[in-house]
């Protein structure tokens, strides 16, 4: 069978042992040939691919990024952009596509088999807000890095007597900040699940402080919000993407400067960015990965298209890829129980009220 890959959206580690996965298990197994599209849909809409073959994904595994290069591209934006799609396909003789992507990605992939494209999904974001499946790859990628750098920050917070604001990714969801901060031993998490009261806040922090401790360590996502005052997340402006998506970022200062304002400590700023999404897949992203590579090519040869490959408790099964889109998996009661749970009922009272 002659099979296509894409990969769309943001970066995420692990999207390279994906593709390896698919192509090895696919050239070894069932006499596949595959192609791979460039940059997202743009390959497709504009017909730029190139050769993938056993040689072009040797050695990719521990490498972040994406062989295929990624764009945030939305067809369905463009005029006659998914019929020029399926032109491509067919230019191609490609017989089924395996595209790996996020909400934004797989939307695209579910026009596409509504309109008889033979599409296969892959679960795809450092953020881990796709529903459907119980992880993305990449996350865990991303919440080591955090944690790393949470450790890190703490040192010399602790040197400097100081409130370090850590902000992270995660634009409708807080999971990169929950488990982070929990993994790193946060003094406050803000998810943009919960809007916050920055009072209360700053007074967790001079209760803290007046208990003795002389530093502080707030994780905040980036798309967390003021609870009063201001509408929405803090956004850096500029453009919105095809998909509709403002560029977020800046929340960490403006909280910085409102904690040093009620508190008086002297606090900084710390903005990880996208050192969350580059370099290499942790161990268990690449597990996770290659996993999703070879659930998305069996699925391909059991003709189960318009679905996603989803982890299931441990398993790797396939669920619509209309179940994955349109609404977010966000932060749930156990991971707030979690993150509650080792916090005072006092403490507990000055963030959430
Ligand atoms: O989609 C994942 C994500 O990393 C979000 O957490 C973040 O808001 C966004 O991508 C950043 O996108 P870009 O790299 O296009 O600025």
């Amino acid at each position: 069978m002659r099979i296509g890959i894409l990969t769309g959206g943001g970066d995420c580690p692990g999207l390279n042992a994906v593709i390896r996965a698919a192509v090895r298990k696919g050239s070894f197994h069932y006499d596949d040939t595959f192609v791979g599209f460039l940059e997202g849909w743009r390959g497709l809409v504009e017909d730029k691919s190139m050769p993938l073959d056993l040689q072009a994904v040797a050695g990719i595994l521990p490498r972040g990024g994406t062989i295929l290069r990624t764009s945030r591209t939305n067809p369905a934006k463009k005029a006659d952009g998914l019929d020029k799609c399926i032109a491509t396909l067919k230019r191609n003789n490609v017989e089924a596509l395996i595209a790996i992507g996020g909400d934004d990605t797989l939307s695209v992939a579910t026009k596409l088999y509504d309109k008889g494209v033979k599409v296969v999904g892959v679960p795809k974001t450092i953020d881990n807000d796709l529903s459907g499946t119980d992880f993305t790859f990449g996350f865990d990628t991303a919440v080591n890095i955090v944690t790393e750098a949470i450790d890190r920050v703490h040192t010399t917070a602790e040197a400097h007597n100081r409130v370090m604001v850590v902000e992270v990714m995660g634009r409708d969801a807080g999971w990169i900040a929950i488990y982070s901060g929990i993994s790193g031993g946060a003094d406050v998490i803000l998810i943009p699940e919960q809007p916050f009261d920055v009072d209360k806040v700053a007074a967790k922090i001079r209760m803290r402080h007046a208990r003795g401790r002389y530093f502080s360590i707030v994780v905040v996502a980036e798309g967390a919000k003021f609870a009063a005052g201001k509408n929405g997340p803090v956004v850096q402006g500029g453009e919105k993407d095809e998909f509709g998506h403002v560029r977020l970022g800046g929340i960490g200062n403006t909280l910085a400067q409102e904690l040093e304002r009620r508190t008086g400590f002297e606090t900084r700023t710390v903005v990880l960015g996208h050192i969350q999404r580059g370099g290499s897949p942790t161990a268990f992203d690449r597990v996770l990965a290659t996993r999703y590579g070879l659930g998305a090519i069996d699925m391909v040869h059991r003709g189960e298209f318009g679905r996603m490959a989803a982890l299931r408790g441990n398993k790797i099964l396939s669920v619509p890829l209309a179940e994955a889109t349109g609404t977010n998996r966000t932060v749930d009661q156990e991971m707030l129980d979690a993150a509650f749970g080792i916090l005072e009922d006092v403490e507990k009272e000055a963030v959430a009220g």
